[in-house]
């Protein structure tokens, strides 16, 4: 039996609260009239119900205005990749793109599928270290919008604002959404896969103006279809209603704890604890510019790579857990998503410093 508590810094699937889990627990065994959750239609009053309230909110967590719908749909956040160009096009050639890490980079590549992409900014010659400024984006004249991620996952690389541009803006933010507040209307469409601030993988939350909704030139999967999905309250065929769920769970967490003002204290709180940690250093190393250093996703490198394996092992055995980096970069990463506590941060921060008396 472990003596210390658990930590978990996965990137995704990702830690989530315990209250949430046991109560999803309880439903998995009893939801309603002796059945579980996983047990009853998505067409039931009771699953009805969930939809509704899991809506309402979320709309109420992000201020939502009128004119945009929430949509519930399968694949991720990669089968937005594709729905995106799907829906937005009509009649456009093509599609603005701003990479900045290995998860636009893979955006770029689908929508590339569909359109003709133009990568207005790039930063993968720096490592995807930077976010690169505004004034320096190629933006073509006809886009028919513009996607960016404004949380890199992998690099740990966040933007601090956001884009302004003529042409409806697209945001991936499947590692920061929830994670502060944000102004919607800023935003034509947001788009996140579900599994790191929200809930089980399985499931892509999508709000989106419904005026830039385009008819295609070309047939849209039905499950792939926005206008078909919001018609059918995201509902086409039966969705992922565990997922779904235990999302809704989510969001009603998130609105217990204080909203997002609270989670983007206590994110910040979290943040500047480890960054702190690894400034005071040069035992640890993060190569992030610093403006533009991410809240969620903290990478970190060992000044020798030969004391990774011992960190991760000595790291496990103290209940902090899944730490390695993305096999693309190597090193480390702390993914500290609204449900790690502060006291993860701080055990964290607390093992590095001894790890580094121990080794340095
Ligand atoms: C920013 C970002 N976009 C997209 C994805 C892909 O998500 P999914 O696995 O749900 O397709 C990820 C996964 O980690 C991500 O972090």
């Amino acid at each position: 039996m472990m003596s210390h508590p658990i930590y978990n810094f996965c990137a995704g699937p990702s830690v989530m609260p315990p209250e949430v889990i046991a109560q999803a627990a309880q439903s998995l065994k009893h939801y309603h009239d002796g059945l579980g959750i996983i047990e009853i239609s998505h067409r039931s009053p009771e699953f009805m119900q969930i939809i509704a309230e899991s809506k309402a909110d979320l709309t109420q967590l992000l201020n939502i205005p009128e004119g945009y719908q929430i949509i519930f749909m399968q694949g991720g956040a990669t089968g937005q990749f594709s729905a995106i160009p799907m829906n937005l096009l009509g009649e456009a050639k093509g599609a603005d793109y701003i990479q900045t890490g290995v998860w636009s980079e893979k955006a770029v590549e689908e929508a590339a599928l569909y359109c003709d992409v133009n990568v207005a900014a790039n930063t993968k010659g720096n490592r995807y270290t930077t976010v690169p400024h505004q004034a320096s984006w190629q933006l073509r004249d006809d886009a028919a919008y513009l996607h960016y991620t404004p949380n890199e996952t992998i690099h740990g690389v966040e933007f601090t604002w956001v884009p302004k541009v003529d042409v409806p803006l697209v945001a991936d933010m499947s590692s920061n959404i929830l994670s502060q507040p944000i102004n919607v209307s800023d935003y034509a469409l947001i788009y996140a896969g579900v599994q790191k601030n929200i809930g089980p993988a399985g499931l892509a939350v999508v709000i989106v103006r419904e005026d830039i909704i385009k008819p295609s030139r070309h047939p849209i999967p039905t499950i792939w279809n926005y206008r078909k999905m919001i018609a059918e309250d995201s509902c086409c065929n039966t969705p992922a209603v565990f997922s779904w769920y235990v999302s809704s769970l989510m969001f009603k967490w998130v609105l217990a704890q204080g909203g997002l003002k609270a989670m983007a204290k206590r994110n910040k709180t979290k943040a500047d604890l480890l960054y702190a940690a690894i400034d005071a250093t040069d035992f640890y190393h993060n190569p992030v510019e610093a403006h533009s250093r991410s809240r969620m996703n903290i990478p970190f490198t060992l000044a020798d790579p030969k004391l990774d394996a011992e960190f991760l092992k000595k790291a496990q055995a103290q209940g902090l857990y899944n730490l390695a980096g993305h096999r693309s970069v190597g090193g480390m990463r702390a993914s500290l998503y609204n449900a790690m506590p502060i006291e993860g941060a701080q055990a964290l921060v607390d093992f590095m410093k001894e790890f580094e008396r121990a080794y340095g």
